[in-house]
């Protein structure tokens, strides 16, 4: 009895002694904002994006081609996705042919044999996990035929339900002949017709004979019905992020697995009739449909600017050039790429820019050489950014050029591992909720001097096939620190944007937006993003936070630094900016933690604040809550009107929350 109440005080001892040094529950929470001090200006740019073709990001997402292996690339012994509909005793068939190119990057072809006319004979392409049929909608097709017969009659196109029972939209064209002929189609759905991706494409000529058939294509309506163009919902998610730039076009997808499957941007132009395509790094072929002007489209639909990341030499299977002779085509071809972005049409590169239809000019400002150069152990990096540098110095002066070395996530470095001082490093971090909550003063006592920082790729990763709330508390913590810093953070976006949620779609878990044939959605990190991104003045007022509660660390390891990681942390992160024409105060609370926190509020340094001003929050009753295809919009900000804001003044955080106070004042 003794010995157990002896425990049971010493218990308490220790945990008054844990509570005393780490918590809260003697003082109170407290927040003094220092509008009478100056703050840093917040980087114009903090927020963006950063793509590359993972996941099925392009083919298969955002670009909004609908037939799969259109080309017959995909696979050179068998044509994936594509199946011949027959009967059993009927012996037509389908199979793969080189030997008749429509040029030389239209190589391959079907050659179908139709042996047997009729309802239950044709060619089917089962898309990207179904064609999407909505209502009243005009589908624009064409493709490559040719047959061994002149009379051949018409060709009917149609979309119907996989078991061949319901069709949604049917068309009929002429004019196939002995030579390739590139023939077009509409096919046109019905009001009544019920959205759904149980679905196939299909060809069925109406005479016997053998024709052969390339780069088939069908596109629905795109985004401000650009030919060749994106998706519609998944441009309207990235358009409401309010993203002012985007990195392109990778990642590992630049470097490629080897130097013949780099990003080779020339091979992206033009018609999509004269883009070979090429082998991806995550598993899969790449149309290149989305091209290098497709990026560029695709930035100015979005008023965002292109960061341009250029290849430089280094591939994932970490074979590399030196500094040298043998690297100058590949600085040239970067040389090259600028100057198709930024060139007027009396340059080589702008003039083709023109000729491919986009006569004006890009804005560019940033240029990155290579990506995750910190890999390459042949310490080839130093000599090939310094030729890369050079070369871009000299040709275009006023261009930031971005290192993917020297930042402290490589080998704890902060100044730069090369010879030539950047502009800016690219830092990435793949982090738990842990790890960036813990982590999130990451920046509070970095080096002023020397490079500015770009976090090129970040994201925390908890949840599968986009990331949960818990992971929205992770980033939202993470960008209080990257918004607070942001004299030295001067560009950020997380990685990777964008998941195909169908089956054998992903390849990297944890990614921004999902969405299935149908449709999309944003994760709750989505809405963090797009909250931090929309809601920010261009000041960051300097905040002093008293009392902060912590919490327990909930997973027992070291972080990606290894560093010893502590076993509290707080709970609490914020971050205040102001707009100083319009004296409105955005004050971003993130509550990681499981209790309503109660904290006061001191704004020092104006003189009157608006009692009314605005809210937006979002919160879950648990951190694993998330959104999904099936409940996309379970998680999402709400944006309230409040009544009670003063110069000083008290707010209850709800637990598990992120909150913006947006405070006019004067
Ligand atoms: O975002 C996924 C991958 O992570 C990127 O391609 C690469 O740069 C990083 O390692």
């Amino acid at each position: 009895m003794l010995k157990s109440s002896r425990n049971c005080l010493y218990a308490i001892l220790v945990c008054c002694m844990f509570l005393g040094m780490h918590s809260s529950a003697q003082q109170p929470t407290k927040l003094t904002l220092r509008l009478d001090q100056p703050g840093v200006t917040l980087s114009p740019v903090l927020y963006g994006l950063m793509t590359e073709e993972i996941n099925y990001s392009y083919d298969g997402g955002i670009y909004a081609e609908l037939i799969r292996n259109r080309s017959f690339k995909d696979n050179i012994k068998n044509p994936d996705h594509w199946s011949l509909i027959k009967d059993v005793a009927d012996s037509s068939a389908i199979v793969l042919d080189n030997k008749h190119p429509v040029n030389q990057d239209l190589t391959e072809c079907l050659r179908f044999n139709l042996a047997t006319v009729g309802k239950n004979t044709g060619l089917a392409n089962d898309g990207f996990w179904g064609i999407p049929v909505f209502a009243s909608t005009n589908y624009q097709g064409s493709f490559y035929a040719m047959t061994d017969d002149n009379s051949a009659g018409p060709i009917t196109i149609s979309i119907e339900s996989t078991d061949g029972k319901s069709t949604f939209a049917t068309a009929s064209i002429t004019g196939v002949s002995r030579t390739w002929k590139k023939l077009t189609f509409n096919l046109i759905t019905a009001a009544s017709v019920t959205p759904t991706a149980d679905t196939r494409f299909v060809i069925r000529p109406s005479a016997k004979g053998a024709y052969w058939f390339t780069l088939v294509s069908l596109f629905p309506p795109t985004y401000q019905n650009t030919v060749n163009g994106n998706r519609r919902d998944i441009m309207q998610l990235l358009a409401s992020m309010n993203p002012k730039f985007l990195r392109l076009p990778g990642g590992n997808y630049l470097e490629g697995n080897m130097f013949s499957t780099r990003y080779n941007w020339k091979k992206t132009l033009g018609p999509i009739d004269e883009r070979p395509g090429h082998q991806g790094t995550w598993g899969y072929r790449s149309s290149d449909g989305m091209g290098l002007l497709e990026y560029l489209e695709w930035c100015e639909d979005l008023k965002m600017e292109p960061l341009l990341a250029v290849f430089a030499g280094y591939t994932l299977n970490r074979d590399y050039l030196e500094a040298g002779p043998f690297l100058q085509p590949y600085v040239d071809e970067a040389l090259e790429e600028i100057e198709y972005v930024t060139g007027d049409t009396t340059t080589k590169y702008g003039k083709q820019r023109a000729r491919d239809g986009h006569p004006t000019p890009f804005p560019l400002h940033y240029v990155e050489v290579g990506n995750e150069d910190g890999f390459d152990m042949s310490g080839s990096y130093e000599g090939r950014f310094t030729q890369f540098y050079d070369a871009i110095r000299s040709k275009y002066p006023t261009l930031r050029i971005i290192s993917t070395t020297g930042g402290k996530d490589f080998l704890g470095q902060r100044f730069p591992l090369t010879k030539r001082i950047p502009d800016v490093v690219d830092e990435h971090y793949y982090r738990n909720a842990f790890d960036m909550e813990s982590d999130a003063d990451h920046y509070d006592n970095y080096d002023r001097n020397g490079p500015k920082i770009f976090v090129g790729e970040w994201a925390t990763r908890e949840g599968k096939p986009t990331p949960n709330f818990n992971s929205a508390l992770g980033d939202a913590a993470w960008m209080t620190g990257m918004e607070r810093n942001s004299d030295i953070v001067v560009m950020s976006c997380s990685a990777p944007l964008f998941v195909n949620v169908n089956p054998g779609g992903m390849q990297w878990e944890s990614d921004l937006i999902g969405y299935n044939t149908l449709t999309s959605y944003g994760s709750p990190s989505y809405y963090a993003q797009q909250m931090f991104s929309n809601y920010h003045g261009n000041n960051v007022v300097n905040t002093i936070g008293e009392g902060i509660p912590v919490q327990v660390q909930k997973l027992n390891h070291k972080d990606s630094l290894n560093k010893v990681t502590p076993k509290t942390y707080p709970s609490l992160f914020y971050v205040a900016t102001r707009d100083t024409k319009t004296g409105r105060l955005y004050i971003k609370v993130v509550n990681a933690g499981d209790a309503v926190k109660e904290v006061s509020l001191d704004i020092k340094g104006v003189s009157s604040v608006k009692n009314i001003g605005k809210i937006v929050v979002m919160k879950a009753e648990k951190p694993e809550d998330t959104n999904t295809i099936s409940e996309p919009e379970k998680i999402t900000p709400a944006v309230l009107a409040y009544k009670g804001f003063k110069k000083t003044f008290t707010y209850s955080f709800p637990k598990y929350s992120i909150t913006v106070l947006q405070i006019y004042t004067q």
